[in-house]
């Protein structure tokens, strides 16, 4: 609200008594939120310690090994965030195949220019652990980018090829792009202003009440709400490290699913409004969910 309009609106208010606190807030429609959980972004991983507390079972490649028997125990393979299913730990899975379409791609895009490579590489030397820093603030283009959003970017800019986000070539070339990461601790660059903007919104978005069903993304993903609890056949986990092994493979529909393609699942179970993935306002979840991740190893490929 313009001061102008403010300064009226409080006038009036006063002369008729009204609170001035009803009157400014007044303008924005009424929300609900789930409490906040309080998450400190700069622990980034080990934040889940006080939060849902399962990190211990699924922080390294022996403790996934020592609760192995929770798998297909309804009641305990929630604490295991699913992380048995990444990288070789299950048979060989279209999962698995995107890496080496997703590769075969960049070899023919980049053989029409090499500056579709170049463009990927992002002034980096080579591709590898490239994507352990997305999501960033690049300055060039004044806006937070993806892996999904940077391949969509170079593809345009370089070939004039549309490569839509969400489209199962974007997605195939970021499973190959993030493989290259696999095993590198995330390092989201909290310190930068606009990156920790992003996550504020993120934040915020996490916790707003939404939809037919009121629900927010903290109804189902923070400790007292329905995480760790049977809904219609899955259970809802820890939303720590979840962002580690995105794009996923999804055995139950067979086919790649970017984790802005599963942010629109989730509202589609909240009954909300889906949103494309690209969109501002998954952006900033993805910023927010990724510095939840930080500290983790990239784990691609994976299945859920
Ligand atoms: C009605 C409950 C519910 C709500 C609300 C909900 N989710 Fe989910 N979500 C689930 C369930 C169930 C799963 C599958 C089990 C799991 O992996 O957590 C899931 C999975 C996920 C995953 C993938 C986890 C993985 O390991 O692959 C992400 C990421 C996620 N949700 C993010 C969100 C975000 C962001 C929101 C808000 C926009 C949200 N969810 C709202 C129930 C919910």
């Amino acid at each position: 609200m313009p001061w102008k309009t403010l300064a009226l609106a409080l006038a009036v208010a006063a002369a008729l008594g009204v609170t001035a606190v009803a009157i400014a807030a007044g303008d924005e429609p009424y929300r609900e939120h789930h409490p906040q959980a309080r998450i400190d972004p700069t622990k980034g991983v080990e934040g889940d310690i006080g939060f849902s507390d399962t990190l211990p079972f699924w922080r390294t490649e022996e403790a996934i090994e020592r609760n192995a028997k929770w798998i297909g125990d309804a009641s305990q393979q929630w604490k295991l965030n699913g992380k048995f299913m990444d990288l070789d730990r299950i048979d060989l899975h279209p999962g698995h195949l995107a890496v080496d379409e997703g590769k075969a791609m960049v070899a023919t895009l980049a053989k029409r220019n090499p500056a579709f490579l170049a463009c990927l590489i992002n002034g980096g030397a080579e591709l590898k652990d490239q994507a352990a820093g997305y999501p960033k603030y690049d300055a060039g283009l004044d806006r937070i980018i993806t892996v999904e959003s940077h391949i969509e970017h170079c593809a345009k800019s370089v070939l004039n090829e549309t490569i839509h986000q969400g489209s199962a070539p974007n997605t195939k070339i970021a499973v190959y792009f993030k493989s290259l990461s696999t095993g590198t601790p995330i390092k989201v660059a909290i310190r930068d202003r606009k990156v920790m903007e992003a996550y504020r919104r993120g934040e915020a978005l996490f916790y707003r009440k939404t939809g037919q069903l009121n629900f927010a993304c903290a109804s189902c993903h923070v400790p007292n709400s329905i995480m760790g609890h049977k809904l219609r056949g899955e259970t809802p986990t820890t939303p720590f490290a979840d962002a580690a092994h995105y794009p996923t493979y999804r055995t139950t529909v067979g086919a790649l699913e970017s984790l802005q393609e599963r942010f629109a699942r989730c509202h589609g179970q909240m009954r909300t409004v889906q949103l494309k993935p690209g969109d501002p306002a998954y952006v900033d979840l993805e910023v927010f969910m990724t510095v939840l991740s930080n500290g983790y190893p990239v784990s691609l490929p994976s299945a859920r």
